[in-house]
């Protein structure tokens, strides 16, 4: 124990931290994930939901996660171990309950689930909240297996685009480019082969010194050609067909799934509900201000998925594609617009470059949490945990490059998972991702949970107020009125302050506000009539002819 104690470093500087844990939420979540995912749910309104989802549940979530990496100075799993209260009845319910169901559905023959959920169950009333952060590990797994084949095609495009073969005119070449090159398991294992090396070369040094220099270079460049790229793309004929579709909210496309949908991706894209903040928490000085830490990371994350849906909706619109074609998205808008601008290829390698900076920054946060915990907790060298599960995800990752196009490729796990849910995902590929957002979301809710009623928001907040008395001591209202240092507008007795409301957040909203999120997914709260599934309105009868 001592050991993990005097082997804590803290970041260098406070900027440090932020960008340390915005190159962490800043990745293919963004870029990648949010505006495919936002097409496929209609636009606009998931848009705004999206945005509810990370203010509301996200943000307090967040400071949740960093206050309790900083107080404990663990790995996730260490960090629920050392505040695990010797006995605890929310935990006791929760296992019992887990158990109860899983029976319940073994009864009624649904097997997969029931096996899992009565496992649960007897873990968590055995190790109570430590699962917790086992889960999270399990889930930077399941995650990365999936992250490091998008970040596969990538690498994958930077070559392609150094031998000039993304001169696209039509959506049309640039998609059937992009199913071919994904549909071809050598190519696709191979690239994914050059990502996780990179990250389990990187992670196996230690983070700090290499990646965190990197990153500080590089994102600002990714920010700039964002903004290039969004003005390309509006200058485009029939640009403003996707900035409508982008930014007008039509609420009837949006169904009960799209809400765990956005609840999911707010997880996803800023690293929550896993432990990956708790591990960069934990590297984090006292003196630092979390709060403001929490706001500009949090601010930098929407920053760049916005710009990224900027960037390509517009694109997406005027070159008369459909909204919803899916994960390929920006992998096929991009490039077609890259070609229409003068020196094309060099933006294009440009490009993906960057992004796949973005998705190293993100992918060894990953590898690090599942690192961290064999390292801290199971005393292994950092070398041997790295290599060895960073070659487990890439095995697991080869399942999912294989199986994106369809299952067919890998019929016995199609047959297992079928034999066990009944009900399954496309591909393996889309398994992993569904999996993902239940996992984080249920990770997120358990660690509101855990904060707001466990540990406590009163020794939240005092961890948070080292470095940020303006969160616990000042009136809100005051703060706002730019009165906070005028001492009769503070009392010893606070009522509204940022502190007060957070804690009335993580206690109650954000997890009523997942679990209506879980029981409209599963379709225990359908309100009346469902929005039937109504195709997203075509865009190609707002098109102006090319
Ligand atoms: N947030 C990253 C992205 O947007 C992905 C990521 C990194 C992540 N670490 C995580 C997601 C931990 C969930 C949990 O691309």
């Amino acid at each position: 124990m001592e050991k993990q104690q005097s082997k804590r470093e803290t970041w260098n500087s406070g900027l440090g931290f932020i960008l340390a844990a915005a190159g962490s939420a800043v990745g293919l979540g963004n870029i990648w994930r949010f505006p495919y995912i936002t097409g496929e749910h209609g636009g606009g309104a998931f848009v705004l939901i999206y945005l509810i989802c990370v203010a509301l549940i996200g943000l307090p979530v967040m400071l949740c996660e960093i206050s309790l990496g900083r107080h404990t100075r663990r790995n996730p799993v260490g960090a629920f171990k050392q505040l695990n209260p010797p006995a605890c009845n929310m935990a006791m319910l929760f296992g019992l309950g887990m158990i109860f169901c899983g029976v319940l559905m073994l009864i009624m023959r649904s097997f997969g689930w029931g096996l899992l959920f009565t496992l649960i169950g007897i873990l968590v009333t055995k190790y109570r909240w430590t699962v917790v952060g086992v889960m999270g590990v399990v889930a930077g797994f399941v995650i990365l297996s999936f992250y490091a084949v998008v970040a596969g095609w990538t690498v994958g495009y930077i070559g392609k685009a150094l031998t000039g073969k993304l001169a696209f005119n039509t959506m049309e070449s640039a998609s059937a480019s992009f199913v071919a090159f994904i549909s071809n398991p050598f190519l696709s294992i191979a690239c994914l082969f050059v990502f996780m090396a990179l990250c389990i070369a990187i992670v196996c040094k230690g983070v700090q010194a290499g990646i965190e220099r990197i990153s500080k270079l590089l994102m600002p460049l990714l920010f700039l050609l964002l903004i290039l790229l969004i003005l390309r793309g509006l200058t485009l004929p029939g640009a403003m067909a996707g900035v409508r579709y982008y930014l007008r909210p039509d609420f009837r496309v949006i169904s009960g799934e799209s809400i765990l949908v956005a609840v999911g991706l707010a997880f996803f894209s800023l690293s929550l509900g896993m432990g990956a903040m708790i591990t960069y928490g934990s590297y984090v000085s006292k003196e630092q201000n979390l709060f403001t830490s929490t706001m500009a990371i949090v601010g930098l994350d929407v920053l760049v998925a916005f710009l990224a849906g900027l960037a390509v909706f517009p694109a997406v619109f005027a070159l008369g594609f459909a909204p919803d074609s899916g994960a390929g998205l920006a992998f096929m808008a991009l490039p077609t617009v890259f070609n229409q601008m003068p020196f094309g290829m060099l933006w294009a390698f440009l490009f993906f470059l960057l992004l796949m900076v973005a998705a190293l920054t993100s992918g060894i946060s990953l590898l690090e949490v599942v690192t961290a915990y064999w390292v801290d907790e199971r005393g292994w060298k950092r070398r041997d945990a790295t290599l060895v599960f960073g070659g487990c995800i890439f095995l697991l990752g080869t399942l999912c490059a294989v199986s994106v196009q369809n299952w067919d490729s890998i019929r016995p796990v199609q047959f297992f998972l079928q034999a066990l849910f009944a009900r399954i995902q496309p591909s393996f590929f889309d398994t992993m991702e569904t999996a993902s957002d239940w996992m984080l979301a249920l990770g997120g809710l358990l660690t509101a949970l855990f904060v707001g009623w466990v540990w406590g928001i009163r020794l939240a907040v005092d961890e948070i107020r080292h470095g940020s008395h303006n969160f616990a001591d000042v009136h809100l209202w005051s703060a706002l009125a730019g009165l906070k240092d005028d001492p009769s507008h503070n009392s010893e007795v606070h009522v509204y302050t940022l502190a007060s409301v957070w804690g009335v957040f993580v206690r109650f909203v954000c997890p009523v506000a997942v679990v209506i999120a879980f029981l409209y997914t599963i379709g225990w709260l359908d309100m009346g009539e469902d929005a039937s599934p109504e195709p997203a309105p075509e865009p190609a009868a707002e098109l102006a002819q090319p």
